[in-house]
């Protein structure tokens, strides 16, 4: 599949997609969305790939959503079409994706590194949801997801001034995984990604799915539904593979059963 505005190679068991508009800072527009959605459907759906990693350039990730694609628009066509709702399908991919952040990523391209499982940061990225400097808002998610990763006081002066914050601030403030020298993230978020296809396809999934269960559940539904989850993986036969293969100290040999 050939796209326009995204590259998509395969490196192993990991599918590597590089936002490719560098003329507008990866500015993510209606086309970026949709071939970003199919990117990753398929990529779901293909049982060679593991996880995959979302990149941008060494100077930006992404400067937002397209401000020129945005600018004519108005209420009803916002509202009608509900803008943005698109970006719920990437949320709901199934296999793990990490964001590798290098330079900017600001308003809908912090949103995107946010709707990513996790974030690698190279040491010169800088994050902010400065919307409210175009006289708008987060739209795709950052006012929440922002407020879950660093707290209340560091999302609302970042919300309410757009403040960019440098890759320590971010680690710091617990948004990111960890940082890594620019020329080495994606190399190192590629490596990172390869160990966790590396994993049994089942219990990646399932690692994933109750991590999120956090942020939609109190504590008690939370811990209940990981150990229902938990008990579910003893019904795999990667299971019994990945036990037998510690207890004989040998790598265990997955069938993603
Ligand atoms: C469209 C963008 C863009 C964006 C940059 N460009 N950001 N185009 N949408 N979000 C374009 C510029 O217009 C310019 O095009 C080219 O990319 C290079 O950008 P420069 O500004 O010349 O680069 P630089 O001086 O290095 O400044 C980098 C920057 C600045 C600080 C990141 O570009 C910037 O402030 N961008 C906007 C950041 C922002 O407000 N993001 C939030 C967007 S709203 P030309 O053609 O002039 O060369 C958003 C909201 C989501 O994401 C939800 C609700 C609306």
């Amino acid at each position: 599949m050939s796209y326009e505005t995204i590259l998509v190679e395969q490196r192993g068991a990991v599918t590597l997609v590089t936002l490719n508009r560098p003329q507008a800072l990866n500015a993510l527009n209606g086309q970026v969305l949709s071939e970003l959605l199919e990117a990753m459907a398929a990529f779901d759906k293909d049982a060679s790939q593991g996880c995959a990693v979302i990149t941008g350039s060494e100077k930006a990730f992404a400067a937002g959503a397209d401000i020129k694609e945005m600018q004519a628009q108005g209420f009803a066509d916002m509202y009608g079409y509900d803008f943005f709702a698109g970006w719920d399908a990437f949320t709901r991919t199934r296999k793990p994706i990490i964001a590798a952040v290098a330079g900017y990523a600001l308003g809908g391209g912090c949103e995107l590194a946010m709707m990513c499982d996790f974030i690698l940061a190279a040491d010169n990225a800088r994050f902010g949801q400065p919307e409210i400097k175009l006289a708008v808002s987060p739209g795709m998610g950052g006012s929440q997801r922002l407020t879950r990763a660093v707290g209340k006081a560091k999302a609302m002066e970042m919300c309410l001034t757009g403040r960019m914050i440098d890759a320590a601030e971010a680690e710091r403030a617990g948004l990111v995984a960890r940082i890594v020298p620019a020329a080495e993230l994606v190399e190192e978020a590629v490596k990172t990604a390869a160990a966790i296809a590396g994993m049994a396809p089942l219990a990646v999934l399932a690692n994933k799915e109750m991590v999120n269960a956090a942020y939609e559940t109190t504590l008690t539904q939370g811990v209940q539904f990981e150990r229902r989850l938990f008990h579910a993986l003893f019904g795999t036969a990667d299971q019994k593979e990945g036990m037998a293969a510690f207890v004989e100290k040998r790598p265990g040999n997955w069938t993603g059963k």
